[in-house]
């Protein structure tokens, strides 16, 4: 008797073909995770949600401060211990910090696949070359990628509101910034192809979207693109139109505006159609001319406030939320006050707050002393914290008793009694139940809040 039938590869080839994808960093990796499933799914593998089921796990990393970076590297050390008892387990790093330190994370004996934010469709050739022996890297950056045809394979767990990116790259080069180096130049993805998934998720049944990049207020699509022509140039603020118009029941969202492109197009637009919802973030990074201006922001305090007054003008309703940096290179006391200043001045809903953290190979790495001690650094982001508290407690009480809609996402973490969702402002609201689903718009009176949360009642 021969058993030449007796596939005793059959199950660790059929265990070969199941990833499990982990995603770090920002909105722009979280849709970049997308696109890589969709990418290994036409390659024959499924998504699998358990570590143990995987035969190839996948790291999609971020870079922007060191600790993003160690937090990688702590899991790599958890994955050795996995590698030890599976030897056909694959681990493969994707995303910033690949393309960052590139051969470099192949040293370690843990990482045997390496591949950069443009080189995601080129991963079952990777993935192919990888199961015939020798690690595998691809960390080159491109000019035209924006992976506009590929359909995202939505991983999104509550089905309602889902990211379209937009751009990608950035060409700013703000001092202390990593993204450049690591995304690559600037480049915009074409209309149609944004507002064909725009319409594919709303058939789908999501009822927000959230348009992505660097710097979305830099999207630009030349009328005169071979590709896809139109009579005039696409800017941010026309695409913003024609996403807006797939339907009144689709909420637009955008993220991150620079305060230097924030132009008075895109509040227009915002004014024109109330489904783009009423919620700017727009980072500072800091309120001292000095420090904006070794920053490499390309604007001033005033210019900066000057464009939160037009927001206010032209929507008062909408809210305001930043990123700031605390204890930048020569970072004085005053520097530090004046973000204080700033914060009150503007008074933010909400904010993420950071220590510097020196970047290698940044302007600011290169050419300004990491000069602000560990201790300070420290102190004023627990005070600059402290002050965002009280300014979104703040910004909440100013909303008891006024009436929003509320696009629900899911019960509210204490109670299954209790529904939450959000306001067009991005304020996090829970209120009772009742009949109502996750999908739905409803109507909700404030009656009380915390700094982080609004609490209301239903009207009809
Ligand atoms: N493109 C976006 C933000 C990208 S990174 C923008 O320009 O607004 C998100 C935030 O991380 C930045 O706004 C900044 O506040 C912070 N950040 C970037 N580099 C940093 C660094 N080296 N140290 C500390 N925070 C940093
Ligand atoms: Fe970084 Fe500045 Fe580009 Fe934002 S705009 S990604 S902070 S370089
Ligand atoms: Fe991080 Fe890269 Fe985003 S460095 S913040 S994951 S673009």
């Amino acid at each position: 008797m021969t058993n030449k039938f007796h596939s005793v590869k059959s199950l660790p080839q059929l265990k070969l073909k199941q990833v499990y994808i982990e995603t770090y960093g920002c909105q722009m990796n979280v849709s970049d995770s997308e696109v890589v499933i969709s990418v290994l799914e036409s390659d024959g593998y499924s998504l699998c949600t358990k570590l143990s089921d995987a035969s190839l796990i996948l790291i999609n990393t971020c870079s922007i401060r060191e600790n993003a970076e160690q937090k990688i590297w702590s899991r790599l050390e958890y994955l050795r211990t996995l590698k030890r008892k599976d030897r056909d387990l694959y681990v493969g790093v994707l995303g910033c910090m690949a393309e960052r330190l590139k051969e470099r994370l192949l040293e370690n004996g843990v990482v045997d696949l390496v591949a950069g934010p443009d080189s995601y469709r080129d991963l079952p050739v990777l993935l192919a070359a990888l199961s015939g022996g020798g690690k595998q890297i691809n960390t080159l950056l491109s000019q035209e990628e924006t992976y506009a045809d590929i359909s995202p394979v939505r991983m999104d767990k509550n089905g309602v509101s889902a990211f379209i990116s937009i751009m990608r790259g950035c060409n700013n080069y703000c001092s202390y910034c990593v993204v450049p180096y690591v995304r690559g130049r600037e480049r915009s993805r074409s209309p149609q192809s944004i507002v064909k998934e725009a319409k594919e998720v709303f058939e789908m049944g999501y009822k927000e979207i959230t348009l992505l990049g660097q710097n979305v207020n830099s999207y630009l699509w030349k009328g005169d693109n071979k590709e896809e022509p139109y009579e005039s140039d696409i800017d941010f603020s026309k695409l913003l139109e024609m996403v807006a118009s797939v339907s009144p029941l689709l909420r637009v969202r955008f993220s991150t505006s620079h305060p230097k492109d924030m132009d008075d197009s895109v509040l227009h637009s915002m004014v024109k159609y109330r489904n783009i919802c009423r919620h700017i973030h727009l980072p500072v990074q800091s309120g001292s001319d000095n420090m904006l201006k070794k920053m490499n922001r390309k604007y001033t305090r005033e210019e900066y406030l000057s464009r939160i007054e037009k927001i206010r003008k032209l929507l008062p309703e909408c809210s305001i939320s930043t990123d700031i940096i605390a204890g930048f290179s020569g970072e004085t006391d005053e520097d530090h006050q004046n973000t204080l200043s700033i914060m009150e001045e503007v008074g933010y809903y909400m904010a993420f707050m950071f220590q510097y953290s020196v970047r290698p190979d940044t302007v600011a790495s290169t050419s300004f002393e990491d000069d602000v001690p560990a201790e300070i650094k420290n102190s004023r982001l627990n005070e600059i914290i402290t002050l965002q508290n009280r300014l979104s407690l703040q910004s909440n009480l100013a909303d008891i008793g006024k009436e929003f809609e509320v696009l629900i996402e899911g019960y509210s973490r204490r109670s299954k009694l209790e529904l939450s969702g959000r306001t067009s402002q991005n304020k996090m609201c829970v209120f009772p139940a009742r009949e109502y689903k996750v999908g739905d718009y409803v109507k909700v009176k404030i009656v009380s809040c915390t700094s982080a949360t609004l609490r209301g009642e239903l009207i009809e």
